[in-house]
């Protein structure tokens, strides 16, 4: 879905622009994908299953843009992507629709400026806006900073997948279910 841009002050003084993703961010998404998919075990994808081509992921960003129960925030500082967050309807089943679930990423070089709490708040109002009643998430039970930043934004631990995750390495995390009412 559309929405409008948003500029925030970061911490360190520059400006972030919060703006839909669109097409024509394609390349610099996969990119994006692709190298913090290296600097973090805490995302689903290592960095050789980043395989889509700038084609694909424009149509996604594209249907992202058109799904009215959809929103794709690309946050932007000094004209570069320094990460995106997102959330999509559960399903479209009358008795799980009033849910939504949502992703976060920054490039390791933006963390800790203020701009995953202003996502996290945008992504919460749009959802609200849309009529969702309720963001779901999933965050690995080692990521500290993660389930830190969802907390200070309204969300409440409800639960736990055992062993949801198996790295490469052959060590299995867990994930904690975590929700905020909207
Ligand atoms: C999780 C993530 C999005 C946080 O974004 P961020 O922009 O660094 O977060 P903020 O600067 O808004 O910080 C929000 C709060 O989170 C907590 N926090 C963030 N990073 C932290 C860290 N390294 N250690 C401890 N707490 C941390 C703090 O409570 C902070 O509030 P404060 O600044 O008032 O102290 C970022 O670390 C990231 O992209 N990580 C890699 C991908 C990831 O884990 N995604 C989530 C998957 S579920």
């Amino acid at each position: 879905m559309d929405f409008p841009e948003k500029s925030i002050l970061l911490k360190d003084g520059r400006t972030c622009v919060l703006r839909p993703a669109a097409p024509d961010d394609a390349e610099a998404m996969i990119a994006f994908m692709k190298a913090t998919a290296g600097e973090t075990h805490f995302l689903l994808r290592y960095p050789d299953e980043v395989t889509m081509t700038a084609e694909q992921e424009a149509a996604f960003l594209e249907n992202m843009l058109n799904d009215p129960g959809a929103v794709m925030i690309a946050a932007v500082v000094d004209g570069r992507i320094a990460g995106n967050a997102s959330f999509s309807g559960t399903a479209r089943k009358r008795k799980i629709r009033h849910r939504c679930d949502m992703a976060i990423a920054l490039y390791k070089e933006f963390h800790r400026l203020g701009i995953g709490t202003a996502l996290v708040g945008y992504l919460t109002e749009l959802a609200r806006q849309i009529g969702y009643e309720q963001m779901d998430l999933e965050v690995y039970a080692d990521n500290a900073p993660g389930q830190a930043l969802y907390k200070k934004c309204g969300f409440i631990e409800t639960g736990r997948r055992h062993n949801a995750v198996k790295l490469d390495d052959g060590t299995f995390r867990d994930y904690i279910l975590m929700y905020k009412p909207l």
